[in-house]
């Protein structure tokens, strides 16, 4: 999950990283009080959008009077910053910059380590930086046992070029800010710039975290950083009814069980729906091993209450929950459904195969539920499904 300015700078101050005054408004207005609470001088009214580039597309700017701070903060909010619009401006205390650096840590999946980078040259044109001169941006692998402790700290200073001067200021914001990094299980803390005032004081001027999703469950307080307006409603309904839920664009639902099955599900599928005028799947969704009818129904019910969606291909493949289990499941589902006023509306395919799958292919046929159909094969039951889709687009 990725958090806004604003809450990256809640977590950096509440880890001791040196940050600026600052308060979050949705109305110019607002911005006015929250400058006065701030103090005299200057003033800088920021974007909140979870998205980098701000400064160039005009969602930073400085304030040195009421009148400006309100010009400014009407003009950024409802600005549009590549498809993010902004519904809220930082309004934060304005530093004097004698110079911009970079500091960012993350986890490197690719070398299984993690990683800091660091450079003397921050700012806003860090990217091109990385990209024109690699060097002058520093690598340092980070161990998850040791972690960024003093002699770590040296070695990122030491790599990044820091001027002699705040080299040890600097040194101990970076075991903060990798304090940040592990008490709050993140994924990438980032400080772009991290500046020096002209009085030689250190502060992060910026920040950027994502916080690891896998690790919500130890973190009741990280539930208040959702960004419960942004989440998309399906996948939000989903979530409520604790599906592993993925809304995608096209008009093939897709029920399996096994994230491995739903994926190579959703290759099928696409590749079925180039025969009938591109139909695409609808979404992801896992339903797992022991699918239960009601597990079964609520998977149903996010899927059909996605308007784009045309057909539902349920895919399952039985093991330890044979697919008696699941045509039975199925059955009670279709019940589940018509009793909670959402009938199922929308032609169904499924292919039952593995454990028990006779049994549970002549359940199904019992049943004779209305709009579902049986096909034997992955290959035909995602084409027919992609057929039917296309047939009721
Ligand atoms: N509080 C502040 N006081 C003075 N100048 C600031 C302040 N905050 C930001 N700036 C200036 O604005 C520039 C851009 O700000 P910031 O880094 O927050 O946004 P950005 O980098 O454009 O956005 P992103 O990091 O999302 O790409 C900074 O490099 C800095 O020069
Ligand atoms: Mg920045």
């Amino acid at each position: 999950m990725d958090l806004f300015e604003y809450q990256a700078r809640d977590l950096f101050a509440a880890h001791g990283v040196p940050v600026l005054g600052a308060v979050v408004v949705d109305t110019p207005e607002a911005a006015v009080d929250a400058a006065k609470s701030l103090g005299d001088g200057l003033k800088v009214v920021k974007a909140q959008v979870k998205i980098g580039g701000r400064g160039k597309a005009g969602g930073v700017k400085l304030a040195k009077t009421d009148e400006e701070l309100t010009e400014h903060a009407a003009a950024i909010l409802g600005m549009d910053i590549k498809g993010h619009t902004v519904h809220k401006v930082m309004i934060a205390e304005g530093a004097e910059i004698a110079e911009e650096y970079y500091f960012s840590v993350l986890l490197d999946r690719a070398n299984r380590t993690y990683l800091a980078m660091a450079s003397r040259e921050g700012g806003m044109e860090i990217e091109e930086l990385a990209v024109e001169r690699p060097e002058a941006l520093a690598r340092i692998p980070v161990d998850a046992l040791t972690g960024i402790d003093a002699a770590k700290a040296a070695e990122i200073v030491e790599a990044g070029k820091f001027p002699e001067d705040v080299k040890d200021q600097v040194a101990d914001v970076v075991q903060k800010l990798w304090q940040v990094f592990v008490a709050e299980d993140a994924l990438l803390v980032e400080v772009n710039p991290l500046v020096k005032t002209p009085d030689g004081k250190i502060i992060a001027l910026d920040g950027k975290v994502s916080l690891d999703e896998n690790a919500a469950f130890r973190h009741a307080s990280h539930e208040e950083l959702v960004d419960h307006a942004a989440a998309d409603p399906l996948e939000a309904k989903a979530k409520a009814k604790g599906l592993n839920y993925v809304k995608l664009d096209g008009e093939v639902g897709i029920i399996g069980n096994g994230a491995g099955l739903v994926m190579s599900t959703l290759d099928v599928v696409a590749y079925a729906g180039e025969n009938f005028g591109g139909t695409k799947p609808a979404n992801f969704l896992d339903i797992g091993g022991g699918a239960s009818a009601e597990v079964m129904a609520n998977g149903l019910e996010v899927i059909l209450s996605d308007p784009q969606v045309k057909s539902v291909f349920v895919n399952v493949f039985g093991g330890i929950t044979a697919c008696d289990a699941v045509a039975n499941g199925i059955v009670q589902a279709f019940q589940l459904l018509s009793d909670r006023g959402e009938a199922v509306t929308r032609p169904l395919v499924v292919r039952l195969d593995g454990n028990n799958a006779e049994l549970g292919r002549s359940i199904l046929t019992e049943a004779n539920l209305p709009l579902l159909e049986q096909v034997d094969t992955m290959d035909g039951a995602a084409s027919r499904a992609a057929e039917l889709a296309a047939q009721g687009a």
